[in-house]
């Protein structure tokens, strides 16, 4: 039996050949980073990579929160993920691909190398792409996504992957807001056995004109789809006349290397920018300590691209330390809750990195599917997204790593590039449900809105003290609202340091267990989505007054999307059904699937203070059925409160 508070002790064996093997080692490099950041930061930089160029000066923070890394340095990070590698492991797996109906492809460096470079001589030769240009990637998980990504890095090009699940209008959104020149798609690609479409979803995202003035298609599926001639290209066409090798185009330590938009309390999503340089570097040394891969091993990590996890822990960390990355393209349970299991039996997987959603969903549907599979090649186990609890992180420990491997609760976001708090797989004592200490060079601090550290036991604010480097460089098209993010609510010693926007607590081992988001962003599988987009997505029915959108506790999404609506009529009830299907309509068409609304309560009125603020944390509080503790004396209408709560509980 585990018990949740005891430690488990990292596996003796395997820790002798560890990158770091233990809590003395661990501890050494904190207090290197310590006692001299700069110097710390510097000696990783001169070691991990391969400079064209070397840089000046490590960290330049003299107009922060806008910093510079490893300024005057030049290098290029396509060289870094692939061309370095040739010369020891040209022949080594670089990408394993299987799809989803099971068909499969191993791709070794060298034979990355080429296709990267035919790609990126098909982007500047046929479509004029160079240095700046923003392109839009709208993919499947497929090779040829990432041979997109580093293709884009190899000419300089800022890549914007847009996650497949969103709709066209959260698509042309993004394709705007960055001002984007070409969308890379597929026609579709697989899901469930069945064919699913992506190229129509981009159709729709261009049809009202467009920056846009070109499409590259990668035929996936060969299902039929409507090529607009002059705009649409297929990649499988123009891509045998290209020549396989394309001189990288040298790049600054702080030239852009892609945007990913993500989810904030307000208003539209955030074009978080990373920059080249420290981005690379921390993608590499966090692959390296925290999932240990070595030489001969392979790493799964199932995320998709089109979310930060995929960008760092797929494609750039793995190849830039020369590891074999395995990508998949269906979905864990298909054909049955085994899939992972028999992926991981047969190519003999290492270290496997998932989300908390879905090791719920294999545990609800296969509880006996590992023991169906000989897993024993796995040495670590990862989770990321979200707190995972204490059931599912035990049948993860006990079940698929055979209580002998190591589950490493890596706790980052989108903003932070990389790992900040997680457990070193041979070093870190674990216990349940915990991501345990700050990373050596992350300075990571529970805080209270005074800046103060917390006490034990206390929950607090989620911050990191000083800026590293792969940190969000900034907000595209947006500094005010980079600044106001990320460095406008906690102050150290009168100085503004980043706040994650997430709670967290200590314990008496100075542990960090993540409690879950202080702001309006919500959590569904894993995918953050700020209660501002769906509720004005949900506006946009004309039939709707008001509206206000909270998370509720759901036992395997995490958190599902509760909706309190308010109609302009009242005759809303006998048409409850079809109010929920045309409103989740709207969310569809606005957002995608991924923002659909579990629940609907329809109420006469929302709580609302006497100068209008919607009170989000009754709300919360009605949604998981907890008693009210605030005073809602000082509500313009203290009745609305039993209203609802008679609605939703009663
Ligand atoms: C938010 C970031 C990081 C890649 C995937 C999501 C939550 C992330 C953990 C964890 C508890 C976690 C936080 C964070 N989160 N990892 N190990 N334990 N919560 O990236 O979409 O930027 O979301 O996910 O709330 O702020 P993202």
């Amino acid at each position: 039996m585990i018990d949740n508070n005891r430690l488990l002790k990292p596996n003796r064996k395997l820790a002798k050949s560890a990158r770091i093997k233990n809590m003395c080692e661990y501890q050494a490099l904190q207090d290197e980073a310590i006692e001299d950041y700069e110097g710390f930061w510097g000696r990783f930089a001169k070691e991990k990579l391969d400079w064209i160029e070397p840089f000046n000066n490590v960290v330049d923070e003299s107009n922060f929160p806008f910093v510079k890394w490893f300024d005057g340095g030049k290098l290029n990070v396509s060289s870094q993920c692939i061309d370095r590698h040739l010369k020891d492991k040209k022949n080594r797996a670089s990408i394993i691909f299987e799809g989803d109906r099971g068909d499969k492809q191993i791709i070794t460096y060298l034979e990355l190398y080429y296709n990267v470079n035919r790609f990126a001589n098909l982007l500047k030769e046929d479509f004029g792409i160079k240095k700046g240009d923003r392109v839009v990637i709208y993919m499947p998980m497929i090779p040829e996504s990432a041979y997109a990504m580093l293709a884009c890095a190899r000419i300089g090009a800022i890549h914007s992957i847009v996650f497949g699940g969103f709709s066209a209008e959260a698509l042309r959104d993004r394709i705007i807001d960055a001002d984007a020149s070409l969308v890379i798609t597929a026609d579709g690609a697989y899901r469930k056995g069945k064919p699913y479409m992506l190229k129509p979803v981009v159709d729709n995202a261009l049809a009202d004109g467009s920056c846009v003035k070109k499409v590259l298609v990668v035929e996936r599926n060969n299902e039929d789809i409507d090529w607009v001639s002059g705009r649409d290209y297929s990649y499988n066409e123009l891509i045998k006349e290209k020549a396989p090798t394309c001189e990288p185009e040298v790049m600054d330590s702080e030239d852009p290397l892609f945007l990913l938009y993500t989810s904030g309390s307000t208003g539209k999503p955030k074009g978080v920018q990373h920059n080249s340089a420290g981005y690379i570097l921390w993608a590499q040394m966090t692959m390296e300590w925290v999932f240990d891969v070595k030489e001969d091993d392979t790493y799964w990590c199932t995320a998709d691209i089109g979310w930060i996890t995929g960008h760092t822990y797929i494609v750039y960390g793995p190849l830039a330390m020369g590891a074999t990355t395995v990508m998949f393209e269906g979905v864990p349970t298909y054909p049955d809750a085994g899939r992972p299991w028999k992926m991981v039996e047969e190519y003999k997987i290492n270290q496997f990195y998932t989300a908390p959603t879905a090791i719920r969903v294999l545990h609800k549907m296969g509880e006996d599917e590992p023991s169906k599979y000989d897993l024993s090649s796995l040495k670590v186990l990862g989770t990321v997204g979200e707190p995972i609890d204490p059931p599912a992180w035990k049948w993860y420990y006990e079940e698929v790593g055979d209580s002998k491997c190591a589950i490493v609760d890596t706790y980052w976001q989108t903003e932070t590039g990389g790992h900040i708090v997680s457990p070193l797989p041979y070093a870190t004592p674990i216990k349940p449900s915990c991501a345990t200490l700050p990373l050596p060079g992350i300075m990571a601090e529970i805080l209270d809105t005074d800046g103060d550290r917390v006490e034990v036991g206390e929950k607090g604010l989620m911050c990191v003290t000083r800026p590293w480097p792969s940190m969000i460089r900034g907000v595209w098209g947006d500094k005010d609202r980079f600044v106001k993010s990320y460095f406008g609510d906690v102050k150290k010693d009168g100085k503004a340091v980043y706040f994650t926007g997430d709670g967290a607590l200590y314990d008496e081992n100075g542990y960090i267990t993540i409690t879950g988001r202080t702001d309006d962003v919500i959590n569904v599988s894993g995918h953050r989505m700020g209660t501002a987009e769906i509720e004005s997505a949900i506006k946009k029915c004309d039939k709707v007054a008001e509206v206000a959108v909270v998370g509720r506790p759901h036992s395997i999404k995490g958190e599902s999307i509760f909706a309190y609506i308010v109609m302009k009529g009242d005759d809303t009830l006998a048409t409850e059904v079809e109010l929920i299907k045309e409103i989740n309509g709207y969310i569809k068409s606005e957002i995608g699937n991924i923002a659909i609304c579990d629940e609907m309560a329809f109420v006469s009125g929302l709580p609302k203070t006497r100068s209008g603020k919607i009170m989000r944390r009754i709300l919360r509080a009605i949604a998981k059925n907890e008693e009210i503790t605030q005073d809602i004396s000082t509500l313009e209408d203290p009745t609305v409160v039993e209203k609802i709560n008679n609605i939703v509980n009663g």
